[in-house]
């Protein structure tokens, strides 16, 4: 079942979404040669709570950490450990907030110090990926539509659309109906309607859309070694143009 929700909830909703915004701009900061994961974990969760806000991740579904913290091939659900960024890394870093109730989920990939200009070229395409998708997030539309220009930007530039991994409805919790592809075929898919919230979220694989896991069944790679990107916002559909809620 989708939600539609209310105007005072959206606000809910806004409040949450720049929380993780802002625990993401304030990360930004930090992301330098030498830090390691676990550090940038420690950092994010104590941004949340000191904010008045739980961090969604930490024990969903056993997740041991407030923040997905992926490096290079690490498409998500990279676990925080000892591993200490090293210059020309990139890392994604996904974060989720409950603030009064309503949940906050947005993902952004760094470069660590001086990148690669393939690195940079995904990261940007990924982000890229993100808003041509958007445009198609509309009442009247269907997520197919959405998903198909999420899938020709990032295969026009010669990138894999990661396909088992998908956005997500979002609200008063982390995932709701509908799914959200970052594939398709345009006036395919679900009907979206006023007040949908949903998280849109590409991840892009500089080689082969295909994953792997690793043993603690969280880690996922890129099935070929290959860099991979992440870009996720939530946004609410409305009549006219789609709203993000994260300022
Ligand atoms: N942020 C992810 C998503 O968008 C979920 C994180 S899984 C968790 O769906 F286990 F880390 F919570
Ligand atoms: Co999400």
């Amino acid at each position: 079942m989708i939600t539609i929700k209310k105007p005072n909830e959206i606000e809910k909703m806004r409040v949450a979404g720049k929380l993780t915004g802002d625990a993401l701009k304030y990360i930004e900061e930090h992301i330098k040669p030498g830090i390691t994961t676990a550090q940038i974990n420690k950092l994010i969760h104590e941004f949340i709570t000191s904010h008045d806000a739980i961090p969604s991740f930490l024990g969903y579904r056993g997740y041991p950490a407030s923040a997905c913290v992926s490096v290079n091939d690490v498409v998500v659900h990279g676990i925080p450990g000892s591993y200490a960024l090293q210059e020309g890394d990139i890392v994604s870093i996904d974060v989720g907030v409950i603030k009064d109730g309503w949940n906050g989920d947005a993902a952004r990939t760094f470069g660590v110090g001086k990148i690669s200009a393939e690195a940079q070229k995904l990261i940007d395409v990924t982000r890229e990926c993100f808003f041509e998708g958007i445009k198609h997030a509309r009442a009247g539309r269907r997520l197919g539509d959405l998903g198909e220009a999420i899938q020709k930007h990032a295969e026009s530039n010669g990138f894999g659309v990661v396909r088992e991994m998908i956005g997500h409805g979002i609200g008063r919790n982390m995932h709701e109906d509908p799914s959200v592809p970052n594939y398709g075929k345009a006036g395919t898919g679900v009907l979206l309607k006023s007040g949908y919230t949903i998280a849109v979220e590409p991840m892009i694989n500089a080689g082969t859309f295909k994953i792997k896991f690793d043993s603690d069944g969280w880690t996922t790679r890129s099935a070929d070694g290959s860099l991979s990107a992440h870009y996720e916002n939530k946004i609410v559909v409305q009549d006219g143009e789609t709203l993000i809620l994260k300022l």
